[in-house]
């Protein structure tokens, strides 16, 4: 009953599926937001938490994306209309695919401001103004780029514009060859970050504070520390929003989703991991903070690249390459828009993506004055970008996975899950079936209505 294709183009191999989910999970979300809200909550105990919420609810949740998005093989409102439709279930489940479209639109705006500091931060090393610097240096050139509106917005212009280019093109096509040379490049100039850690850093001070958890770090914030790890989760594996949703619609049948999955998620954890041990011997070698929030890695690796040879060309590449990284992210947060769109209302992909390119353009607007001229302005006690950021990774993507591990786990036929996930009634669809109907739901559940508690708590709710 199910459609073999999508009207959208189809991923030529396998490879190219693994190569473009990965390339949509491995992002800033593990390079920039991963080492700065570990480091706000104190390290190892958050790094815990947040495997944890990686193995026993993303990764099932991630096997259900794919699996939807490959029976519906339409955007996601509609794949979750048709399924609804074919399992005799509500109409209303499309809502999940709306939620998302609004979810992907919040974080698009934020995340293309972040991207641009990125680019910025590619001409500040290859004009040399790494050399030598010192934390104060650091510190003082991260405030002076985020305190410019008009740069922040001229670099935030063109990475729309970049982003609007390729989903316009069709992202089945030009996507593929991208990420397979940059994703391996940029790991590789993960690992050399990391080797220069352990030589020149406090590599030492870094792995404890990583990997030996403290759950004394977590007193009186336990509840948000752990919100914030499983929000993490979501964020840098991409779930919750449709985007590896509609990744999975262009998957041919004849591939395993459980195996690409692992792949996957390995694969992103494992740079996240990375940019942690780049980061934080720095951090510890130059007594910096840290919690010190965003800017931690603006703040810490001009210091590693200012004091290596060759650093002007090797921070000037690393940046490139993570921009790369934000590139093939973002460009799965406006998909399942454009998606809609040319499906429901016959727009062309070219006008479908201008136009979601230019609301998004509009809201990011709103992110990046919130960093200076607007930085009075709160909501909720937040700017627009911090609150765009903790609303979608915190709320918006766990409510959305776990409307996913429902629709997946309790709506869905057991022969449709296990016909399409092709795995027969063995152990390992068990485990699956069990983590996606009671553990993924009920974990996720918790931890979101203690939120909810926790913000009527401190005057949000
Ligand atoms: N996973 C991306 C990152 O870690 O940078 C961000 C992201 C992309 C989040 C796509 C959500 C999404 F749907």
């Amino acid at each position: 009953m199910t459609a073999t294709s999508s009207i959208h183009g189809m991923w030529s191999t396998r490879l190219a599926f693994i190569l473009a989910a990965s390339g949509s999970a491995v992002g800033l979300g593990n390079i920039w937001r991963f080492p700065y809200t570990a480091g706000e909550y104190g390290g190892g105990a958050f790094v815990l938490v947040y495997i944890l919420c990686v193995v026993l609810i993303g990764v099932p949740i991630m096997m259900a994306e794919i699996m939807l998005g490959r029976r519906g093989r339409r955007s996601p409102i509609n794949t979750m209309r048709a399924l609804a439709s074919a399992e005799g279930r509500a109409p209303a489940w499309q809502l999940l695919g709306w939620m998302g479209i609004v979810a992907g639109f919040l974080i698009l705006s934020f995340y293309s401001v972040i991207a641009g500091w990125t680019m910025g931060y590619i001409f500040r090393a290859a004009s040399g103004l790494f050399t030598e610097i010192d934390a104060t240096g650091a510190g003082e050139m991260f405030s002076g780029l985020i305190g410019d509106a008009e740069r922040l917005l001229a670099w935030h212009t063109i990475f729309m514009v970049m982003v609007v280019l390729v989903v316009a093109r069709g992202v089945a096509g030009g996507l593929e060859k991208a990420v397979r040379i940059l994703m391996p490049a940029l790991f590789v100039l993960l690992v050399v970050m990391v080797g220069y850690g352990m030589q020149a850093g406090d590599f030492d001070t870094a792995v404890a504070y990583l990997f030996e958890p403290d759950f004394a770090e977590f007193q009186g914030k336990a509840g948000e520390a752990i919100l914030s790890a499983m929000g993490q989760a979501f964020f840098s594996l991409s779930l919750g929003m449709g985007a590896i949703m509609i990744y999975g619609s262009y998957l041919k049948r004849d591939s395993s989703i459980a195996q690409n999955t692992m792949i996957i998620a390995g694969l992103d954890t494992l740079v996240a991991l990375l940019a942690g041990l780049a980061i934080f011997p720095i951090v510890f070698a130059h007594g910096l903070a840290p919690d010190s929030g965003p800017g931690l890695i603006f703040q810490t690796l001009p210091i590693a690249f200012g004091d290596m040879p060759g650093g002007s060309f090797f921070g000037a590449l690393f940046f490139v390459l993570l921009l790369f990284a934000a590139w093939t992210s973002a460009i799965s947060l406006l998909e399942p828009l454009v998606a809609w769109l040319v499906e429901n209302l016959s727009f062309s992909r070219v006008r479908a993506s201008v136009l979601g390119g230019l609301t998004v353009w509009l809201l990011g607007i709103a992110c990046l004055l919130s960093l200076n001229a607007w930085s009075e302005v709160k909501i909720f006690g937040k700017g627009f970008l911090d609150l765009f950021d903790f609303l979608t990774a915190n709320i918006l993507l766990p409510l959305g996975g776990v409307l996913i591990a429902i629709f997946a786990g309790w709506m869905l036929s057991r022969a449709s899950s296990s016909d399409e996930l092709q795995m027969d009634d063995g152990p390992a669809y068990r485990l699956w079936r069990l983590l996606i109907r009671y553990v993924a739901p009920i974990a996720v559940g918790i931890v979101l209505l203690n939120a909810v508690g926790v913000l009527g708590w401190i005057g949000l709710g």
